[in-house]
């Protein structure tokens, strides 16, 4: 699957590295799951995802199967020639360390599997990551476990030469017959990844280390670092009063349809009005966020965790991160407040 290179400043050394071994590749890593596959977002659909440095597709496809549109960038052609045809993947050629491949549309989430130990200018790579990934999107990134020597069983030896030891930093190759061997890999301490993290503007979530006798794989879980105070901020925002006559008013969060709700990343308040049946369809969690329901007037029925739970005006219910739960009625005419904090978008389906 070649594609012409989108990438004005490319640079052919790093094509060079993975190009001879592109088929060999292909072949070798047919059977290998990847490993930031488990900790993607179960829901995809409708969202559009790069995955960085692609290799041959593998995760690219896996992700388009559940819904997602999938810019798949890779700096080696030969490797992308070897990616199948999938409908949703949009493979091109480009360099990690740079956004000229990009066309400035944010991505709702963004992947780089196993390939920051391939890519000379970690800062780089990690702000294009930082550049590309919506403020409000999911970023996942796994890497060679960087603290261990490996298993020389495995023929692998994955992160740290053992002639040089942890703290030496560069790259190197295993001399063996797999993917190491044949490419190599820049070793870099973990405070190294972490602080590199940090730096180009990502949150650490979580960090993920798969289970394994000897940790092969580290996998991180990341968002984009969330700057809710603007620095220059309007006298005007300060303080401000918002009509709550519609049916649903954004009164703060992340994207207010209106200039009226309070741009907030911390918090996000939805006043509603119903006078008709409603309830949701099927049951969600929050991963990380608290979510609590106000009755104003009316009354809603809910279901959490498969326990129902009424509330009436005067009356609230809390609902903490991870707890899966529906609206399933509304006594109407109902007027409250739904209040989740923080804002991020991590609506999970669970139901
Ligand atoms: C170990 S492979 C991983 C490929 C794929 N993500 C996977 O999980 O199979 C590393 C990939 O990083 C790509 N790569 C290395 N440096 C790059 C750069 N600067 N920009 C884009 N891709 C790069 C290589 O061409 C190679 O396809």
């Amino acid at each position: 699957m070649r594609r012409e290179s989108a990438c004005a400043s490319y640079n052919p050394w790093m094509e060079s590295r993975y190009d001879p071994y592109a088929q060999w590749y292909a072949d070798f890593t047919r059977d290998w799951s990847p490993s930031c596959l488990p900790y993607l977002p179960s829901n995809l659909h409708g969202q559009r995802v790069l995955d960085l440095a692609c290799g041959v597709g593998t995760l690219s496809a896996m992700i388009a199967a559940r819904g997602a549109t999938v810019a798949a960038v890779d700096a080696s052609a030969r490797m992308l020639d070897q990616a199948a045809p999938v409908a949703g993947v949009d493979y091109r050629q480009g360099d990690a360390t740079t956004t000229d491949w990009w066309n400035g549309t944010p991505f709702d989430g963004v992947v780089s599997n196993m390939a920051l130990m391939d890519v000379e200018d970690l800062d780089a790579a990690l702000a294009t990551i930082a550049t590309v990934a919506s403020p409000h999107g999911w970023v996942l990134i796994s890497v060679l476990h960087p603290c261990f020597p490996g298993r020389d069983d495995t023929g692998t030896l994955p992160s740290w030469s053992p002639e040089h030891g942890y703290s030496w930093e560069g790259w190197w190759t295993t001399n063996t017959d797999g993917v190491r061997g044949r490419v190599g890999a820049h070793h870099r301490m973990l405070s190294t990844y972490l602080n590199a993290i940090r730096r180009a503007g990502l949150d650490i979530v979580e960090v993920i280390e798969p289970p394994s006798d000897v940790p092969r794989d580290l996998v991180l879980r990341c968002r984009k670092t969330r700057r809710s105070v603007p620095a220059t901020r309007a006298p005007e925002s300060l303080a401000r009063k918002i009509s709550l006559d519609g049916r649903l008013t954004v009164v703060a969060g992340p994207n207010p349809p209106t200039n009226d709700g309070f741009c907030s990343d911390r918090v996000q308040v939805l006043h509603w009005r119903v006078d008709e049946p409603f309830g949701d369809v099927g049951t969600h969690l929050h991963r990380d966020s608290d979510e609590v329901y106000v009755v104003l007037e009316g009354g809603i029925d809910l279901i959490v965790d498969g326990s129902p739970v009424h509330a009436s005006a005067g009356e609230a219910v809390t609902v903490g991160a991870g707890v899966p739960h529906a609206l399933v009625a509304v006594q109407y005419p109902a007027r409250g407040l739904t209040i989740r904090g923080p804002a991020i978008d991590d609506k999970v389906s669970s139901g």
